[in-house]
């Protein structure tokens, strides 16, 4: 496995892959790995002949209140994962490599952006499009891999990828769990004990709103009630919010069918953690 600090290092050894014909995906990350990092190398390695992965904690997706000092960082460990499941470039940037001084061009998306966690970080998508804009560029991938946890950054994702007519296949892979259910996070580690006990909570709340539509419930208010009443039994959670919201355009729906999001934002012990599922996807298991 090859690390590339440079763009021009990952321009060269893209250009030899495809000078071979060779196919490839491309997972961006923001580093500090664990499973659920792990599923899209593979799907990855699974789909294409080569697989470049990027670990570059984004400043420009960080609001000037939020984590981007304390954002967790484990480069080493980061390697051992990425070797360990295929990978075969790791593209690890300085922020000056991707920003210079004077930087001043953002792509930025309107609607979905807006809603959900737009809300609340209301610069955060731009800097996501921005950056995977530029890492689409840098790596001229055949496909691009995105977990299903941060579910309103793939439907951003694949709108700008169609409004924009990048030339990649947007693929979406499923939430990886603990085996208690919570979500994997690379924020799980901001958890005292006593807060990733009670974390359990948004997987709880995952699984009553899935029952509830299982057994017929269509109506959104009804559905996010219910949630936010099993999110209310554990004290150390504060939710920001839950919704039900349309699965293409992020905009809320009164009533929901398959295909739309139900979505929450809850900050346990302050941190802040999501999950989410989709209208009739299977429902997730846990201990
Ligand atoms: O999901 C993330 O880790 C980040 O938002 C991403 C897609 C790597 C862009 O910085």
């Amino acid at each position: 496995m090859k690390v590339a600090n440079t763009i021009e290092e990952v321009q060269a050894q893209i250009a030899a892959w495809k000078a071979d014909g060779l196919t490839i995906g491309l997972c961006p990350t923001m580093g500090y790995l664990h499973e659920g990092h792990a599923s899209l190398m593979d799907a990855s390695v699974r789909r294409c002949d080569r697989t470049v992965a990027s670990v570059f904690v984004n400043p420009i997706q960080f609001g000037p209140t939020e984590d981007l000092a304390d954002y967790p960082r484990d480069f080493e460990h980061d390697c051992e994962l990425l070797e360990a499941h295929g990978v075969d470039l790791v593209f690890h940037p300085e922020p000056s490599e991707m920003y210079a001084d004077d930087f001043c061009t953002y792509v930025d998306i309107d609607v979905l952006s807006k809603t959900l966690c737009g809300k609340t970080r209301p610069i955060h998508f731009r800097g996501v499009c921005t950056v995977i804009t530029k890492l689409l560029h840098i790596v001229d991938p055949d496909c691009i891999f995105f977990g299903q946890k941060d579910a309103q950054q793939l439907a951003i994702i694949r709108r700008m990828v169609r409004d924009l007519n990048f030339r990649v296949d947007v693929i979406g892979c499923p939430i990886v769990r603990e085996s208690d259910g919570l979500a994997k996070s690379s924020r799980n580690t901001y958890l005292s004990p006593d807060a990733r006990r009670a974390a359990v909570i948004l997987s709880r709340a995952v699984r009553l709103g899935q029952d509830l539509v299982e057994a017929g419930e269509t109506d959104s208010r009804r559905l996010t009630d219910a949630m936010k009443a099993k999110l209310a039994e554990e004290p150390m959670a504060d939710p920001e919010y839950v919704e039900a919201v349309d699965g293409l355009s992020m905009q809320p729906v009164e009533t929901f069918k398959p295909g739309d999001l139900v979505a929450m934002a809850v900050r346990v012990d302050g941190t802040r953690l999501i999950d989410n599922f989709t209208v009739g996807d299977p429902k997730i298991s846990f201990e």
